[in-house]
């Protein structure tokens, strides 16, 4: 299962290039199933998300080519035989439900299993499901599968209001409308910005959209999208992950392939506790310059603060001057990390959805274990800022979302290595 081996109390310096982002790259591999023609995706992270999602393409028939060099993925899906994503997949990867929408559009079926739990809650599946049904998909439910079918091999566009701005569900029921009859409007849309994103390769495989990013989608089918390349955005959570370890460690580094605008939450949270950060054009430069001071954070859907930095701020948290509130609106099991904070000395309370956190000065080094991605993240950041060694377990979870994490970490004079 490997594990990190972090000596604390070493500042980061340096720089380090962010990756592309894996929450935008995954739903664009899914969208290459819409057209025949070959796509190129430009600067693919070495994930093991990536990876999964490119054997799910593959296992559908289409042509997936990776150029090691380049870190291209070339794909092309012209000739697809299958329209089932087997339990096997989709189980270990969630986002694996996004063929969902490419594949009613262009196969006008698809049997994709019911993505099933993770540790940080249900995750249900039912806004992707009344979107489906409301552009004309008759959706059965049995044997942990999901099957969509729309008569006449065609979806018709319809308004869609979203109760709740499901990422997943906005990526799928997009892709979906690309091709469907007529003009499909997602109202609660997501607008985070790897749905921008989305939308912008869409738009050069000849889709008609407009409204990305804002609150209400409005897409008017095409009879056919073709072949297009494209260059991810970079990583925002990975950049608010390292800008949260320099800032604990008392470091100071520069990111180097960022949008400042993505890290607008995460950029006044940690000036708000007092660190330094200076925006130049796509790159951030962040100094550590005292001990944080306490924070209150209650996650929201973009522009508000991400869900996915919650993990990484509540480590931080543990080292600041005073008591923060962290509330998790999101997710309803999104605080695994505690327990393992807790073992390295953390002063925290639970109540529900709200973490309690009383600072201290900091915390010792422990063996932990990483339950999920970003939980296995904010254990990272404890352990560079702990005193004393830390050995964190399960760091697979880690692989999915941070390409060689320690890697960037050990240019920025950390003291990680994997055993
Ligand atoms: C995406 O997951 C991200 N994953 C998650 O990142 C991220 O945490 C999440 O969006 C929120 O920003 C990818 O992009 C691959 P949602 P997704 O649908 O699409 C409820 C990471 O660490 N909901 O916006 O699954 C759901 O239960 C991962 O990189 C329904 O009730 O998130 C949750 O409470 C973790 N019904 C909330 O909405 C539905 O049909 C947000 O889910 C769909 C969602």
């Amino acid at each position: 299962m490997g594990a990190f081996v972090i000596n604390g109390g070493k500042p980061l310096f340096g720089s380090a290039v962010i990756s592309s982002s894996k929450n935008a790259i995954l739903p664009i591999i899914s969208a290459c199933l819409l057209t025949d023609e070959e796509c190129i995706i430009k600067q693919i992270p070495g994930l093991d998300d990536v990876t999964g999602m490119c054997e799910l393409v593959s296992n559908l028939g289409a042509d997936v080519r990776v150029d090691g060099k380049t870190r291209n993925i070339y794909i092309c899906a012209k000739s697809l035989s299958g329209h089932t994503a087997e339990y096997e997949l989709v189980s270990k990867l969630r986002a694996s439900f996004l063929v969902m929408g490419p594949l009613l559009a262009k196969a006008g079926k698809a049997k994709v299993a019911l993505p099933g739990g993770c540790p940080i809650g249900s995750r249900p599946v039912d806004l992707h499901l009344k979107g489906f049904e409301a552009m004309g998909a008759k959706i059965d439910n049995g044997h942990g599968f999901i099957e969509a079918r729309c008569p006449g091999n065609k979806l018709k566009g319809t308004t869609i209001y979203l109760d709740f701005p499901s990422v997943g569900a906005t990526e799928n029921l997009i892709t979906a409308a690309v091709l469907a009859e007529g003009q499909t409007i997602i109202e609660n849309a997501a607008s985070e910005p790897e749905i921008v994103d989305l939308a912008s390769f869409l738009t050069k495989m000849g889709a008609k959209i407009s409204g990305a990013g804002t609150d209400t989608i409005i897409i008017d089918g095409v009879d056919k999208v073709n072949g297009a390349e494209h260059t991810i955005m970079p990583d925002r959570i990975e950049a608010g992950t390292f800008m949260t370890a320099a800032a604990l460690t008392g470091g100071d580094i520069t990111l180097l392939n960022v949008v400042p605008e993505h890290l607008k939450p995460v950029t006044a949270k940690l000036r708000e506790s007092g660190m330094e950060i200076i925006e130049n054009g796509n790159s951030v430069k962040v100094r550590g310059i005292a001990r944080p001071s306490a924070l209150d954070i209650k996650t929201h859907p973009f522009p508000g603060f991400p869900t996915d930095m919650q993990a990484q701020l509540s480590a931080y948290s543990c080292f600041a001057e005073g008591t923060s509130v962290i509330v998790e609106t999101i997710f309803e099991n999104r605080f695994m990390h505690v327990n393992e904070l807790r073992r390295m000395g953390a002063q925290i309370r639970v109540d529900g959805r709200t973490a309690i956190i009383e600072g201290i000065e900091s915390l010792q080094g422990a063996q932990v274990r990483a339950t999920d991605l970003r939980a296995g993240a904010a254990l990272v950041i404890a352990g560079l800022a702990a005193r004393g060694t830390t050995e964190v377990l399960d760091i697979h979870h880690i692989d999915r979302g941070y390409e060689f994490i320690e890697n960037k970490l050990q240019r920025l004079g950390a003291d990680i290595r994997r055993i």
